[in-house]
């Protein structure tokens, strides 16, 4: 019983690390949303494409993830949130 229940602890412990690692990758891969002047007031996702739409200024690489909801993955920096409070 009690052997049970330390391999239970471990293997709890061990998905967490997995869990805690994972997490940490996923959260690097994607860059924040710049905090310059030109992002100051790109606020929601449909102005994005102002500049981020093929064939606009800074398109998207053809190889770029799933295009919907770019501030799923893109966070606003918080520079940036204070630079439209101003
Ligand atoms: C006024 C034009 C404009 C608008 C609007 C705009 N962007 Fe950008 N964005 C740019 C330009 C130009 C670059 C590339 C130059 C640079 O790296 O600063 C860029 C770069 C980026 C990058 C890459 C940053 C990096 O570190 O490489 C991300 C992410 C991004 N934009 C997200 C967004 C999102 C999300 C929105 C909508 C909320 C948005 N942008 C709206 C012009 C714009
Ligand atoms: C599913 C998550 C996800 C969504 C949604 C998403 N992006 Fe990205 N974006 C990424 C990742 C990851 C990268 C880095 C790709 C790389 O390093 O090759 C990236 C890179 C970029 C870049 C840098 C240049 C490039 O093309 O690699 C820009 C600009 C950008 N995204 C803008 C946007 C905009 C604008 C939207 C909404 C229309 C958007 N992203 C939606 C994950 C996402």
């Amino acid at each position: 019983m009690n052997a049970q229940r330390k391999m239970t602890v471990q293997f709890v412990g061990f998905i967490l690390i997995v869990l805690a690692i994972l997490f940490v990758i996923s959260g690097k891969r994607v860059m924040p949303v710049p905090g310059d002047e030109r992002h100051a007031r790109a606020r929601d996702v449909a102005s994005c494409g102002a500049c981020h739409a093929p064939g606009m200024a800074a398109p998207l690489k053809p190889g770029h993830p799933p295009k919907e909801q770019c501030l799923i993955c893109h966070k606003l920096s918080k520079q940036r949130n204070q630079m439209s409070i101003k």
